[in-house]
């Protein structure tokens, strides 16, 4: 691809070491369509979307961009893009229709086709196990408010390294689980839509223990890379009144240390299991969980997209996702915002990893997913012009150089997302994608925020030459 002009370009890529990892990342529900063919069965998201009110305008990820058939050119684009490693999920429903139990090869053979086309590119397979396609035959049976899953997920996770750890490097066991327990069983804005803050506590427990009982099954089947996923954000009170900081410390709780602390130290912070026993909401952690929820990770990939900016005292009458938080509430930022009203706030990522190195052990990071939503359209000349996902490429990627030079460990940067795609709850409405994808067409328009990014790895592997 001929570099083209789109933007100056401030992001100094000679600020990342030499072996620094560029990427894009995608998921399986986001991508694959094809929800019914080579004996899948049904996830929770087939239901929740399928159930009317649940998404906008009614959108499924039934067709979503035809990876599943399309997945050579979608190879063959990232190659043309100059990518080094791909960020993907498996889908658990493909590999395991009934959660549990019975094996489809034809949905592992998927898998293995795509990461052989991907080695065959020099392109790095990133595996995440679970992106939020629980098996609806699992959710049946408690979903992740039964310890069970948790063991079934080990189970899921030993028939996918069996059958691909001999070509993938890169594995992580779960994607956010703050959206797999807190959006989905207490704010109810995800799949399986519940508004219940017992039950919410119990996915989050059970989510962290099949991270840790998934990670022993990975270290038994030597898999060289294991990691774990977390969305992260720097939690900013509206006002330094005590009242102010003290839903400031409740909401970091819950989006931050909660998850970080089990990890990375070995326990849940006093406060929060304090605030969440208050809420009626107890974690169900029994001896030992946390010896196995803690065992080392070689990285921890972080997902960035803003800072939260939140205020006692609650009249939007939004649902919460935090337990216990009916008299709080997160409030629009008030600086420029993508499509999506997340406010633009690249010194958040600096920051975030600033904590992580001062208030961590030290671990590895990766930057697993960042990315901005934009209203984008195909122009008369048959490009996409993106100059605000370009800048806020650039405005990451200098956060993330700054933090590089702060003295943070910080491994690679995945971009989200390689392709427009399905955007849960928002349905179509929201294009995350570097990649422009007409959904009548499933015609492919790298956008310019694309070229700008195959740019910044260029200019990163020429200034290490
Ligand atoms: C993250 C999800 C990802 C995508 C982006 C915009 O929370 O991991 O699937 O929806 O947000």
């Amino acid at each position: 691809m001929t570099s083209i002009d789109v933007r100056p370009e401030p992001t100094d890529a000679g600020a990342f070491p030499a072996g620094f990892t560029w990427g894009a990342a995608t998921s399986s529900y986001q991508i694959e369509g094809a929800v019914d063919v080579d004996g899948r069965g049904p996830s929770i998201w087939d239901t929740f979307s399928h159930t009317p009110g649940r998404t906008r305008d009614g959108d499924t990820g039934d067709v979503a961009v035809e990876h599943y058939t399309r997945y050579r050119e979608d190879v063959a684009l990232m190659a043309e893009l100059g990518l080094a490693a791909y960020r993907f999920s498996v889908a658990w429903p493909r590999v395991m229709p009934q959660g549990r139990g019975q094996v489809e090869q034809r949905g592992l053979d998927f898998y293995r086709r795509l990461v052989d086309e991907l080695l065959d590119k020099g392109i790095a397979p990133w595996l995440t196990l679970y992106h939020w396609d629980l098996p609806q035959a699992l959710q049946d049976e408690g979903g992740w408010t039964a310890r069970d899953t948790a063991a079934r997920f080990a189970d899921y996770t030993a028939v996918v390294v069996q059958a691909l750890g001999d070509r993938v490097p890169h594995w992580s066991t779960l994607n956010e689980p703050w959206c797999s327990s807190l959006l989905s069983h207490q704010a109810g804005l995800h799949a399986p839509g519940e508004r219940d803050g017992a039950r919410a506590a119990r996915a989050v427990h059970h989510l962290l223990l099949a991270h840790g009982l998934g990670t022993q099954v990975l270290r038994e089947a030597a898999a060289p890379d294991v990691g774990l996923t977390l969305n992260l954000a720097p939690i900013d009170p509206a006002g330094d009144s005590p009242a102010d900081l003290e839903v400031q410390r409740r909401v970091d709780g819950q989006m931050n240390r909660m998850w970080l602390d089990a990890v990375l130290l070995g326990r849940y912070p006093d406060d929060v299991v304090a605030d969440l026993e208050a809420a009626g909401a107890p974690l169900p952690v029994q001896d030992g969980d946390l010896a196995v929820i803690s065992a080392p990770l070689d990285w921890l990939g972080v997902n960035y997209y803003f800072r939260n900016r939140v205020v006692g005292g609650s009249t939007s009458g939004k649902p919460s996702p935090w337990i216990g938080g009916q008299d709080y509430e997160e409030v629009e930022p008030t600086g420029p915002a993508t499509s999506m009203g997340w406010g633009i706030a690249p010194d958040g990522l600096r920051e975030l990893l600033g904590r992580l190195r001062d208030e961590y052990p030290p671990v590895p990071l990766v930057i697993t997913e960042n990315g901005s939503a934009w209203d984008d359209v195909v122009s008369a000349d048959g490009a996409v012009h993106d100059p605000a996902r370009v800048d806020y490429l650039h405005s990451h990627l200098t956060a993330a150089g700054a933090a590089l030079a702060e003295g943070v460990d910080l491994r690679g940067y995945f971009a989200w997302s390689l392709l427009d795609n399905f955007e849960w709850a928002q349905g179509y409405a929201k294009r995350f994608g570097i990649v422009h994808v007409d959904y009548a067409t499933q015609q492919r328009t790298p956008k310019d925020s694309a070229r700008a990014y195959a740019d910044v790895i260029r200019r990163h592997q020429a200034a290490h030459a």
